[in-house]
């Protein structure tokens, strides 16, 4: 549809998380700032982190050991110069959020308090109101927005980026829902889009992830043309609550941070199955214990395992962890009397649109943070709680770079305010993401289809990467899944916001497919059954995923 309004902003950004408010705010200096969100500003992931912030404080600590803990995390797919940039620069962002009002615990010296997740080999992740920290977070953040002069659009969809005649991002459409002004599809001209927009979790059944997750920043990259990478990286977290067979969308965190203070992972008999599989048994980079926990459900039949506190007692349960606490009690569990019944959930997408050290996406004037970014520090695996960590770090650093490049641009304006080649409910290609690979032959069976995918279709979507694409992958499942995908009712939908998320969560589920077809090894967060091994040889590289299936 043609954009029935307009607003004119020097820097747009795309989300309300914690990158797109460090973004927003540090990129104010360079003029009308608008920050457009797609439900309400807290809603994004940034609230329901638990863990932390992780980063080197402790005396005993020190940069480097957090960058190798990382590297080793990421299985040799890490951009070291990228980890070392948020290692380095991770202190200093820490304490600029404590300056700007973010409350974190303190241990009884007064200094902030520091515990352990997998895959660190020191306590450095900072934590707030206990198992609350992106709370807090986003709380400190929204409170500085508030007088910085950012200007805020609430349930706005993005749906494409508009570009100038030299192919140079100028703005963005987007439909905003509910009542007031501006309403319905409009547009925003801006010199810079500084995507924010999260993770895509919504594209497996169960997930981490809140409604809101369904990839509209990768999906809307891909259109635009901008490089995409390592989108076969999904991460499951090993320890959501299990909520019984067939639980779907947002499932409970239970922080990596409880097996950070001691808690176990057993089996129904009570065996704890992780210690012998690694040197940091429970306590093992994510995708080594979701891979633990996924063989035990297997090899025992039971489709869940269990995360056993109960040696807490109740006063450490009560002021450590009171959300998780009080989760499972919501659900009828007591951590301080009984085991968590726990399941792996896809969680997080180390991959996304690549960038450099400074934001810029292959498309100019282009720019990504946050989980949507692939900016190089997670590798095949990102290590925990360095995510928010990431959105400090990074965001941060696209003010910087805008200083010179808003600078060397030549703003002509966008070419057609409509973007009718690339808006959803025009775009031709939606499941023809074709990652380049080692031999650039593209994915087979990931069809062409045309048109906006039938709102219908987001549960089958779902249904088909869990049961295909998830912890566990093998070439049979993964070609059945991209036939199924194929297949999916699409071009008679009417324009509209579920059938704009639902072609988003399709081109996303699409690439992610085709990536995980091509890449045949298992590495990090991606399992591969029929290529159980790592194979540095052949595959220590990345996969660049554009529609149309350019080689890179
Ligand atoms: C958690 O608290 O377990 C999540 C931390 C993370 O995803 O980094």
């Amino acid at each position: 549809p043609a954009p029935g309004w307009t607003v004119d902003a020097d820097v747009v950004v795309i989300g309300s998380g914690v990158a797109g408010l460090v973004a927003a705010l540090r990129c104010r200096p360079h003029g009308r700032v608008l920050l457009v969100t797609k439900a309400l500003l807290d809603a994004g992931s940034t609230r329901w982190a638990q863990g932390g912030i992780a980063s080197a404080l402790a005396p005993d600590d020190d940069p480097e050991d957090h960058l190798a803990d990382t590297l080793t995390a990421g299985v040799g797919l890490c951009d070291e110069a990228a980890v070392r940039v948020l290692v380095t620069d991770g202190p200093d962002a820490l304490r600029g959020l404590i300056e700007l009002g973010a409350a974190f615990d303190r241990s009884a010296d007064g200094e902030i308090a520091l515990t352990r997740e997998g895959g660190h080999h020191r306590n450095r992740i900072a934590h707030a109101g206990g198992d609350a920290t992106g709370a807090e977070v986003s709380r400190a953040l929204l409170a500085a927005l508030k007088d910085s002069g950012v200007e805020v659009i609430e349930n706005a969809l993005v749906l494409d980026l508009l570009k100038d005649a030299a192919g140079r991002a100028a703005g963005i459409t987007l439909h905003v829902m509910g009542e007031g002004q501006p309403n319905g599809v409009g547009a925003v001209r801006a010199r810079a889009v500084v995507l924010a927009t999260g993770g895509l979790g919504q594209v497996f059944s169960a997930t981490t992830n809140p409604e809101v997750s369904t990839g509209d920043g990768v999906a809307l990259a891909l259109r635009a043309g901008a490089a995409v990478t390592d989108l076969e990286f999904v991460q499951f977290h090993p320890t959501p609550l299990w909520l019984g067979e067939g639980a779907r969308g947002q499932q409970p965190l239970i922080s990596e941070a409880v097996r950070g203070e001691g808690a176990h992972l057993i089996d129904h008999s009570g065996e704890r199955f992780m210690v012998g599989r690694h040197e940091l048994a429970e306590l093992a980079p994510r995708d080594v214990v979701a891979k633990g926990i996924t063989n035990r459900m297997r090899e025992t039949g039971e489709p869940c395992m269990l995360l056993d506190g109960r040696h807490f007692g109740a006063a450490m349960w009560e002021k450590r962890f009171p959300t998780i606490l009080a989760v499972c009690r919501h659900h009828g569990i007591d951590p301080v009397t009984e085991p968590i019944p726990i399941a792996p959930a896809a969680h997080y997408s180390s991959g996304g649109v690549r960038t450099d050290l400074y934001g810029r996406t292959s498309v100019p004037g282009l720019y990504a943070c946050g989980e949507v970014a692939c900016t190089g520090v997670h590798g095949a695996n990102r290590l925990a709680s360095n995510s928010l960590l990431e959105g400090l770090v990074f965001a941060a650093r696209i003010a910087i770079a805008l200083t010179d490049d808003l600078a060397a641009a030549d703003f002509a304006g966008p070419v057609e305010p409509s973007a009718p080649a690339t808006s959803p409910d025009t775009v031709t290609s939606p499941g023809a993401a074709v990652p380049a690979g080692r031999d650039g032959a593209g994915a087979p069976g990931v069809a062409r289809v045309g048109g906006l995918v039938d709102p219908a279709a987001r549960n089958e979507i779902q249904r088909i990467m869990t049961s295909h694409a998830g912890v566990l992958r093998g070439a049979e499942g993964l070609d059945t899944a991209a036939r199924e995908l194929a297949a999916l009712p699409h071009g008679a939908a009417e324009p509209g916001v579920e059938a704009w998320e639902a072609t988003n969560l399709h081109t996303v589920a699409s690439a992610i497919v085709a990536a995980a077809r091509l890449r045949k090894e298992t590495r990090g967060s991606h399992w591969r059954q029929d290529f159980p091994e790592r194979s540095d040889a052949g595959w220590r590289g990345h996969l660049v995923t554009r529609l149309a299936g350019n080689v890179l």
